[in-house]
């Protein structure tokens, strides 16, 4: 049976993973990170030789990946047919082509049916489920759907910090031009309607995680 449902979408760099995990592991909650499986499939693709420039290529590939997450905020863990992938789908040969593998229709079907099957199994009191699409697509029912923004320099000042040595002017390139192509699939930068918009700029990373639990914990008093 699924406890309270927790929906996150947000920009590339808005922290909704590491808050939405954390805040995840204060509820006692599962995390489920969508990202990853576009990350993943992307991964696979490129271990397969499919051209990732066809999206024919792409589609008929998705049959073929198998695909497991950690849910347990603490055991966090990403593998494809049996191969841990963790560190590897975070790589910039993934990164570079994530995007174009995201766009591919029968690649979204596929996926968002494998979330909603993960949100529906999850034993805990609840999961808090971050990505795109997720307060509009993947769970438009969720008890609770937050979109986390912050400005786009305190965005990629904060990517920078996490990259050894990554140039901060390149960083917010490659973060605008990721948003701008994934934006014309699926519109996280406007929260939809009965979406309840928490922005980050000025908080740091203790009061995010304090404001997204405030927020779940808000809602489940009143239900
Ligand atoms: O959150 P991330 O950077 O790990 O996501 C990787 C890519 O996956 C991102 O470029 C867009 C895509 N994505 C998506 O289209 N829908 C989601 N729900 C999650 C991610």
């Amino acid at each position: 049976m699924t406890g309270t449902v927790v929906a996150v979408d947000g920009p590339a760099g808005s922290g909704k993973s590491s808050v939405s995990r954390a805040a995840a592991r204060r509820l006692g909650f599962d995390y489920q990170d969508t990202g990853a499986a576009y990350r993943a499939f992307a991964w696979f693709c490129l271990q397969s030789g499919v051209d990732v420039k066809n999206q024919a290529e792409i589609a008929e590939a998705v049959p073929g990946f198998s695909y497991t997450i950690g849910t347990d905020p603490d055991g966090y863990f990403v593998q494809v047919g049996g191969t841990d992938v963790t560190d590897d789908i975070r790589t910039p040969p993934v990164t570079s082509i994530v995007s174009s593998i995201a766009r591919v229709p029968e690649v979204r079907e596929h996926l968002i049916r494998l979330f909603r099957g993960i949100i529906a199994e999850s034993g805990r009191p609840g999961i808090i489920t971050e990505g795109r699409d997720i307060t509009t697509v993947v769970a438009p029912d969720a008890d609770v759907r937050i979109l986390l923004t912050a400005q786009p320099e305190v965005r990629a000042a904060r990517r920078a910090a996490e990259v050894d040595g990554a140039n901060h002017v390149d960083i917010a390139a490659q973060l605008s031009a990721r948003d701008a192509k994934d934006s014309k699939v699926v519109d996280f930068l406007n929260a939809a309607e009965g979406v309840t918009t928490l922005d980050s700029t000025d908080l740091d990373f203790d009061q995010t995680v304090d404001a997204m639990v405030e927020l779940v914990r808000a809602t489940i008093k009143i239900a």
